[in-house]
């Protein structure tokens, strides 16, 4: 008889638990799938499934500074714990290191991919300097064979067509009824006002120009990015 009680009591923890990974599983679609996968998977943001992260407080608290929010005031301890649960129950093993070498990534990061130009210091593509740890190695190897399919937010083009017929295309800086402020790939600073232009068009390819790459270049050049974790910030 106790025995069937124990049983009985441990059934109904288990589906308790269950319950809870549901709807753990329901708000992480609603709120978390956008950047980090319908399965956690990873996308935008980090592969959820093999994180050493401390769950309960980065999503309590965010990560200041990155695309991850803090979800305390949206969220009571308890829901956090299901979003938790959740996480917890898609977890696989650790993936082996990255194939690639690193090392020739590197190589042709600044060197005759021409990367750098772009995303060092002072250049019109984003830091690069935690890509690693904040995008998934699938986004990165789409973004390096069709930079347009999702472009990074705070970096849209702008293409402003002047009285004149001349153009520039950039990055938008600022966009409202009496002016327009972009960035362009000579890196410097454009501000027009709505009466100097002709017109202004948002252009949904990215700045990134189609990259001319080998698989064997795009291999190796994941096995770089995937290094870049900002660990010394
Ligand atoms: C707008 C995109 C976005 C949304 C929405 C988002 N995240 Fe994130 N998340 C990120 C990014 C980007 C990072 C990486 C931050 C960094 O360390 O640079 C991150 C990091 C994390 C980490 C740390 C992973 C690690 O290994 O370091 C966890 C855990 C996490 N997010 C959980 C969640 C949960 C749970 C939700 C929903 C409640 C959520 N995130 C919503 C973009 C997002
Ligand atoms: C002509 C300038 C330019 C060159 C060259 C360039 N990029 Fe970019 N890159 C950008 C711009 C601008 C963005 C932001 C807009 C976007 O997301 O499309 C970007 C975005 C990215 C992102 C997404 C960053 C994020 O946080 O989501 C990655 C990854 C990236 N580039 C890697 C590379 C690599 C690797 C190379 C070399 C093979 C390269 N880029 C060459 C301009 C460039």
């Amino acid at each position: 008889m106790r025995r069937l009680l124990l049983v009985l009591c441990f059934a109904q923890l288990l589906s308790a638990q269950s319950a809870d990974v549901d709807v753990g599983k329901g708000n992480f679609r609603l709120y978390c799938a956008p950047c980090h996968g319908i399965h956690a998977q990873g996308g935008r943001g980090p592969d959820l499934t093999q994180t050493t992260a401390d769950l309960a407080h980065v999503i309590s608290e965010g990560v200041p500074g990155t695309e991850m929010g803090a979800y305390s005031s949206q969220f009571d301890d308890a829901m956090i714990a299901r979003i938790v649960s959740y996480i917890r129950s898609t977890a696989r093993g650790a993936s082996g290191p990255v194939a690639g070498d690193p090392e020739h990534g590197r190589a042709l990061f600044v060197g005759t991919a021409n990367c750098a130009g772009c995303h060092a210091a002072g250049g019109v593509g984003p830091s690069l300097a935690r890509v690693g740890r904040q995008r998934s190695p699938a986004y990165l190897r789409e973004k390096l064979l069709h930079p347009s399919t999702e472009i990074t937010p705070g970096y849209e083009t702008l293409i402003v067509t002047l009285k004149d017929g001349s153009n520039v295309r950039g990055i938008r800086r600022g966009l409202d009824d009496f002016s327009a402020q972009l960035i362009g790939l000579d890196r410097r600073f454009y501000s027009f006002r709505r009466n100097e232009v002709a017109s202004i068009e948002k252009d949904s390819h990215s700045l990134m120009p189609d990259q001319k790459l080998t698989e064997p270049e795009i291999t190796d050049l994941l096995a770089y990015l995937s290094t870049l974790r900002g660990d010394a910030k």
